[in-house]
């Protein structure tokens, strides 16, 4: 079975029909109407529709001026897009510690740490939609005149105490790639609380465009260069239809989690988050495997047993560029490193069957009997 699957029905099909018979395909009325439906049930004044997340982030740190000579801290754990858009402006991407292998966020006291005169925004990624330390992190980004920025792709519509993940800092950036809880195949969403900054992001996605009146007559001004990040309606439509299923999807997730957390409570196996699991993104499900156990070993038995697994994430300071580039080398972030040696992602999604679910457990229990998957004595 695979990781992941978009849940997609019949309403889904019908609005992206409607929309292409219509033949108005580009930012329009489904693109209002999905950016203001985000933006209501979010209790933002205004979210902007982008084609991925990666646009999201990218539109975030343009609109915040990030550039040469600049420096934004961002947790290794996570993926590597926002690491990958600090480089591209030219900013220097300096990676933080996650807080242990059970709390998988990024560790408030190592950022602080980290900070320089040249550091210029945080970034907290809430990783399978478990929050961060949303209040830690604004006290000290408004202490040291930061800003602070939220990767919120894995925690769509996610309450925590005081608001939705994402709204909480300077600009939240939400994905709805197709292995997204809610997804417009690819696609993202920007909120922006300030209004100018707001503005500055749609004027940005769509090459820096402002409208003007020019003598009664309406034109355009480039304040700024800009790109075009511009959804399709199609995408807009697509994630209305998802909108309207998202609790229903959420329960179905959750009840998936829980028959994993009974099927494999006493396995060799640490599960993060597992007692606050009802309250994250129901995202991911991640497992941290015991020392003894050899990971690849793991991961074949699932395969042979019909399972697909992932990694969630190797880290991004260990990818050859970023060791090259910056010189981090093997050491420098140990709870990540160990979190990225050991993690593994099984399957979890809405339509999952009771059956496929049992066939997880099964695996993972039989596995962690196995020797075959253990390391031999000796070999680290
Ligand atoms: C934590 C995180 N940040 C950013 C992204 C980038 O989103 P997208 O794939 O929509 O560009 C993803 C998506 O995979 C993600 O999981």
């Amino acid at each position: 079975m695979p990781l992941t699957e978009p849940v997609i029905h019949g309403e889904e099909v019908d609005a992206v029909a409607s929309v292409v018979r219509g033949r108005w395909l580009t930012v329009s009325e489904q693109t209002a109407a999905f950016e203001r439906e985000c933006a209501e049930i979010l209790g933002v004044p205004e979210a902007v529709l982008v084609t991925s997340g990666t646009a999201a982030l990218h539109l975030a740190f343009l609109a915040l001026g990030i550039g040469p000579g600049d420096e934004v801290i961002i947790p290794s754990l996570s993926f590597v897009a926002a690491a990958s858009v600090v480089d591209l402006l030219g900013a220097r991407p300096v990676f933080a510690e996650i807080t242990s292998l059970r709390y998988p966020l990024v560790d408030l006291s190592d950022v602080r740490r980290r900070i320089t005169p040249r550091t210029k925004a945080v970034v907290v990624m809430h990783y399978g939609g478990h929050p961060a330390d949303v209040d830690g992190f604004r006290q000290l980004c408004a202490e040291a005149g930061l800003w602070l920025v939220e990767d919120a792709a894995h925690a769509l519509f996610v309450e925590s105490s005081g608001g939705y993940l994402g709204t909480f800092s300077d600009i939240g950036c939400f994905s709805f790639h197709a292995s997204k809880n809610l997804t417009t195949g690819e696609g993202g969403l920007v909120v922006a609380r300030p209004g100018a900054l707001a503005q500055k992001v749609r004027q940005l996605r769509s090459h820096g465009m402002s409208p003007v009146a020019d003598a009664g007559e309406p034109g355009y001004d480039v304040r700024y260069p800009g790109l075009n990040y511009r959804p399709t309606e199609m995408q807009a439509a697509m994630g209305r239809a998802q909108l309207a299923r998202r609790h229903e999807d959420r329960r179905r997730r959750r009840a998936v989690v829980e028959k994993y957390l009974k099927g494999m409570d006493g396995c060799r196996l640490l599960i993060p988050f597992a007692e606050g699991w009802a309250r994250g993104g129901l995202h991911l499900f991640v497992v941290v495997l015991d020392e003894q156990v050899d990971r690849g070993s793991f991961r074949r038995w699932l395969s042979a047993r019909g399972v697909q697994t992932s990694v969630h994430y190797p880290p991004s300071h260990s990818f050859s560029y970023y060791r090259s580039r910056y010189r981090y080398r093997e050491g420098d972030l140990p709870i990540t490193e160990s979190f990225g040696q050991r993690a593994v992602t099984l399957p979890l999604y809405a339509e999952i069957t009771d059956g496929q679910v049992e066939q997880v457990i099964d695996a993972v229990r039989t596995a962690l009997e196995s020797n075959q998957c253990m390391r031999e004595a000796g070999k680290s």
